[in-house]
């Protein structure tokens, strides 16, 4: 487990001051002109050897993802872009973080920024973080106030500002490239890629689009040293992590801890345990709605990283965990994700567009059990024609949580067909 001295988000709960005051006192804007002092190439070098990868979900080296900025050109500004509209469902890290340590973040980008060659930050928060934002913005005013930003920011010599920005509701506009149109005050579809951000993004200039989490932590790896930051986890799976624990637990929860720690002691030590005990689990979401869930036998093994989850057949995404006893309809919980999905879809590519409202019907079917068996094989087909045949990731993320229902739970499927079957027939 996780000891207190090494983690990075010691206000997560709230309980010391938010404001500038609070977050000098533990250690924010600490010789923060020492860190840009570094320079570029040492910084990026840094974040490189640390092996951070991105907090948002797709799990993408972050060194690697700065590096790609250009070095050098005049003729066209660079920005960084947070990605805080966090709406995958189960997700509520970001959400602590800027609530009880905007500085921390604030910080961050001017790091990340600088080391993008970026004078300007934008922060796209969900629009329904209304608190968190007027947080940020409150705590960007107070950085400015103390020449923290601004012309010199920290005396470092580099202008540097942040802008936040509220959006309005849309779950695909935290899709890097549909949060950019939104941005330039757009409707929020994504574009195709490539080309990617950095080489075209923000009014057609080099964007670095980056989650929260990853760019709150970036100063304290490059204070502590990459050394440190690889003490834990494994290799490919660095650092620490903010999880969210919700669902059939005693005490749902955010915390930060080691990067592969295991499912059970996660669950166990931190959100007091499976409802009824860890025998009454039935299956976990382990990263957020988009990922596929993984039935208990996996469970009882799992380590919590990007790639141990790939390897079981899901993915660590939004390190958002979901717990689901006994006592639920998984079918019916996989049906409500699908029409969440077929809701967001924002129309644009036949396959998600279509796909999607094919998937909710069928799930439809299945949660009263109306289907014929071989309608299973046909949900199953649907999934992989959407599957990797859409423009952005919501495709997948609608088609994963249904292969995933299909792969653990054909038979309690098949049952439901069959006893809607049997109650036809006796009525008849
Ligand atoms: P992605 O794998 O397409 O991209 C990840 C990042 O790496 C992007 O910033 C992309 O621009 C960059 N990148 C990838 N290949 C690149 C290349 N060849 N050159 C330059 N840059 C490159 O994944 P995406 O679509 O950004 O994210 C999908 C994930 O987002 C899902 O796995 C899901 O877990 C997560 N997600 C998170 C949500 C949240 O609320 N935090 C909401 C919905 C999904
Ligand atoms: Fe829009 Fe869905 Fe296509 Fe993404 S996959 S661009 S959400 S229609």
């Amino acid at each position: 487990m996780l000891e207190d001295k090494d983690r990075i988000f010691t206000n997560l709960y709230g309980q010391h001051d938010w404001g500038i005051k609070g977050a000098q006192k533990r250690g924010i804007w600490d010789n923060t002109k020492g860190l840009v002092a570094l320079g570029r190439e040492e910084i990026v070098n840094r974040m490189k050897d640390s092996g951070l990868r991105g907090r948002g979900g797709a799990g993408f080296p972050a060194g690697i993802k700065w590096s790609f900025m250009p070095k050098e050109d005049p003729s066209r500004p660079s920005y960084l872009v947070v990605n805080a509209d966090e709406s995958e469902p189960g997700s509520c890290k970001d959400r602590e973080i800027m609530r009880n340590d905007p500085h921390r973040l604030i910080e961050g980008c001017l790091i990340a920024g600088f080391a993008m060659g970026a004078h300007t930050a934008y922060i796209y928060i969900r629009g329904e973080y209304y608190l968190e934002s007027t947080r940020l913005e409150a705590a960007v005013e107070e950085a400015r106030a103390a020449g923290l930003l601004g012309k010199d920011a920290c005396g470092s010599g580099w202008a540097f500002d942040v802008h936040v920005h509220r959006g309005a509701g849309a779950y695909i506009c935290g899709e890097e490239t549909a949060l950019l149109e939104s941005l330039e005050g757009k409707k929020g579809q994504p574009r195709l890629k490539p080309p990617f951000p950095a080489a075209c993004g923000l009014y057609g200039c080099p964007t670095t689009v980056t989650n929260v989490e990853t760019v709150a932590v970036s100063p304290t790896i490059l204070r502590r040293g990459a050394d440190w930051w690889k003490q834990f986890g494994r290799e490919n799976n660095t650092g620490t992590k903010i999880f969210s624990i919700s669902g059939h637990v005693n005490r749902p929860c955010n915390v930060e801890e080691a990067m592969s720690i295991p499912l059970r002691e996660l669950i166990e030590k931190h959100a007091g345990g499976v409802r009824g005990g860890w025998d009454n689990l039935l299956a976990v979401i382990p990263g957020g709605s988009s990922v596929p869930m993984l039935p208990k036998h996996v469970c009882d093994t799992m380590t919590m990283d990007f790639d141990a989850l790939r390897e079981a057949g899901s993915g660590l995404g939004t390190a958002a965990v979901i717990v689901m006893d006994k006592s639920t309809d998984v079918i019916e919980a996989i049906c409500r994700l699908s029409h969440f999905y077929q809701h967001e879809s924002c129309g644009q590519c036949t396959p998600c567009r279509e796909g999607t409202g094919w998937m909710f019907r069928l799930m439809q079917r299945m949660v009263r059990g109306e289907a014929d068996v071989d309608e299973i094989d046909m949900l199953w087909d649907v999934t992989k024609q959407v599957e990797g045949h859409t423009i952005c990731a919501l495709g997948d993320a609608a088609a994963w949580p249904i292969q995933g229902l299909i792969r653990n739970f054909r038979p309690e499927m098949e049952k439901r067909i069959e006893a809607y079957k049997q109650a036809r027939r006796a009525a008849e």
